[in-house]
């Protein structure tokens, strides 16, 4: 049982979308998968159609996971379960802060579930908060997507600082590189310099295709509505690099 958070500090860089997709081609290789909806917005939980139980669903995660259980929901695939999120998510932080052991609320609420699941993929928000160290203790890989521009390239290494500081296993870190335009000069520019100076430590990419857009519309995985296209391929590439790199 593996527990993989989809996580960064910044927003619209892609985590969902890559939550949604590599979980769904997870279930599918067959490995009983959950994901997690940690995000009070829950676009996981929209994009899985599955809506939000509020009242059940924030007392699980609130008062330390009991009955956590009862919260999941299947989603339309085989193998496939969410946990949604609701809008108290937001509240998430304040609640594990008046906690005893703060920083490991997550592990407490999910550490019934592993016996049940192969995987766990957690959609992260955009916290370097309280949430965001329960996510750093629970989680044993992070996988983080990187768009490539400079800003994204700070907060990546402002993540890794900080990983380091508060001794947590940066090993735990698989960067790949997400919205990447390849008509952008600048981009494929970055691209290169970035992966000579992170040395094998930023893998696959994911472009900028408006395919994976239309999960939006569609409200389903891109390799569930069209399984043969270029956005499902790159998924499946993503999908099988975690898979040998960090799973097997
Ligand atoms: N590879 C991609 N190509 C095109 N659009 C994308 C891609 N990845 C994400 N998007 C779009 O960008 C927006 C932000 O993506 P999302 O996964 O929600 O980011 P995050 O969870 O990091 O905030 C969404 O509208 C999504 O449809
Ligand atoms: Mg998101």
């Amino acid at each position: 049982m593996k527990i993989l958070a989809i996580y960064s500090n910044k927003g619209g860089v892609g985590k969902t979308t890559a939550a949604v997709n590599l979980s769904f081609l997870a279930a599918e290789a067959g490995l009983k998968t959950l994901v997690c909806d940690l995000d009070p917005q829950s676009s996981a939980s929209y994009y899985f159609r599955v809506k939000p139980k509020l009242r059940a669903n924030a007392k699980g995660f609130h008062k330390g996971g009991k009955n956590i259980n009862k919260s999941i929901k299947g989603t339309d695939y085989e193998n496939l379960d969410i946990l949604p999120a609701d809008f108290t998510h937001r509240n998430l932080a304040s609640t594990f802060n008046k906690l005893k052991r703060r920083k490991r609320r997550l592990n407490r609420i999910l550490d019934p579930l592993r016996a049940e699941y192969n995987l766990i993929v957690l959609d992260c928000p955009p916290s370097i908060s309280l949430l965001a160290e329960n996510i750093f203790n629970v989680a044993d890989y992070l996988l983080v997507p990187v768009i490539p521009t400079t800003l994204c390239l700070r907060t990546h290494l402002q993540l890794l600082s900080f990983l380091k500081k508060k001794k947590y296993d940066t090993n735990k870190v698989y960067a790949f590189f997400s919205l990447v335009d390849r008509r952008k000069k600048m981009h494929k520019e970055f691209i290169a310099t970035i992966s000579r100076e992170f040395k094998g430590t930023l893998h696959k990419s994911i472009p900028s295709l408006s395919n994976i857009e239309r999960m939006g519309i569609n409200r389903e995985p891109v390799p569930a509505f069209s399984p043969t296209s270029q956005a499902a391929k790159y998924y499946r590439v993503l999908w099988q690099d975690v898979k040998a790199t960090l799973l097997d």
